[in-house]
């Protein structure tokens, strides 16, 4: 049977290591206030003036995930590139990457599920393989977070938040009789709450896509209902995880590993205390790297691959994330061919 496997994983972070405390030289807000409400620490961005777009970070991390599966570019299939930050408005960063690896026919997806983006993604390529579309797809989440945020007090909620970051993983198609690879996927949406994280301009259904008229400089800058998307992750997250349980007929206790997405520590506390997890049974590391939205997943996957925290011939993972859209999903994924 055909199963799609992760041949690879690479992370790439900007060098600029942004404190709390230099955020609180922007804006009015504190070390304290972003420990205690988000769990998070430090971030990265890009360095300053410099013009570095999604898919330049995603380029670094393509190089060492290729380089680890001993591929060349030319041999990929199909290249699925996620952001909610893409280099220019079109098109999409998967083309631009496309290019930037010397590339000139390779077919690239360009999909924009936000926090969901490596679920989304890897479901794609998951699907691609298995009909025999493809055999080796390259997924890249990556955001530049930092050039869109308003960092004055207005935008204190949101910016606190947000990092730079990209990672890609190589999957491959391998014809195995063993129950490994992507096991199972759940993908939902609802777009009743698109209002309540967006960016709204620029925006095609407004004349002029609002940028000519737009008197309020606010609207060019991510927005979000906060408490409103927490409590929909308190809610969404436990259930999609039972969802995905259910679906792979397996229970918590033959999940290895969890990687929720990075959003909030809070979140992912309450989440644990909900699931009843063990803390070596779920792994975060949102307070070095803040919110790197389709990044952060893969990031995290890559980080438990290099410090040796699975074992990658018989791991059992699980992925759960919800963001803007609002989309959330859950995914389990068993290492070993
Ligand atoms: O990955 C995408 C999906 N996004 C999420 O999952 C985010 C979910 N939401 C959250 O993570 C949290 O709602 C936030 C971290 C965004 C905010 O935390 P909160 O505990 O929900 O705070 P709040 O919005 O209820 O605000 C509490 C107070 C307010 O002041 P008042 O009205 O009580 O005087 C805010 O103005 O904290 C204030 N505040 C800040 N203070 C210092 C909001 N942001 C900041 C800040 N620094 N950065």
């Amino acid at each position: 049977m055909k199963r799609t496997v992760i041949k690879s994983t690479g992370r790439y972070i900007p060098s600029r290591l942004v404190t709390n405390d230099d955020l609180a030289s922007m804006m009015d807000t504190s070390d304290a206030w972003i420990r205690e409400r988000t769990g998070i620490e430090q971030r990265y961005w890009i360095p300053e003036g410099e013009i570095v777009g999604a898919s330049d970070l995603g380029l670094e991390a393509t190089k060492i995930a290729l380089d680890k599966a001993g591929w060349k570019a030319e041999e990929l299939d199909l290249i699925i590139f996620a952001t909610l930050s893409p280099d220019i408005f079109f098109p999409g960063p998967g083309c631009l990457l496309q290019h930037k690896l010397g590339l000139s026919s390779t077919p690239t997806i360009d999909i924009r599920q936000q926090c969901t983006g490596f679920l989304y993604g890897q479901s794609i390529a998951d699907a691609y393989i298995r009909s025999g579309l493809a055999r080796k797809v390259l997924f890249v989440g990556s955001e530049v977070h930092s050039t869109g945020l308003d960092k004055s007090t207005r935008g204190r909620d949101v910016a606190v938040i947000f990092g730079d970051g990209a990672a890609a993983v190589c999957f491959e198609g391998v014809e195995t009789d063993k129950e490994t690879g992507v096991i199972a996927s759940v993908l939902h949406t609802a777009g009743e709450f698109a209002e309540s994280l967006m960016l709204e301009l620029p925006a095609s259904r407004l004349p002029e896509r609002g940028l000519l008229d737009c008197e309020d400089v606010a609207r060019l800058y991510p927005t979000m209902n906060g408490s409103k998307i927490f409590k929909l992750a308190l809610r969404r997250l436990p259930e999609v995880t039972l969802e995905v349980l259910e679906k792979a007929g397996m229970s918590l206790d033959d999940i290895d590993l969890i990687i929720p997405h990075q959003a909030n520590l809070r979140i992912n506390e309450a989440y644990q205390k909900t699931m009843n997890i063990p803390d070596n049974r779920i792994y975060n590391n949102i307070q070095k790297y803040g919110n790197t939205t389709a990044a952060t997943i893969p990031l995290a996957l890559d980080e438990v691959i290099e410090m040796g925290m699975i074992d990658t011939t018989k791991s059992t993972l699980l992925f759960v994330a919800l963001g803007a859209g609002l989309t959330w999903a859950a995914s389990i994924y068993r290492f070993g061919e």
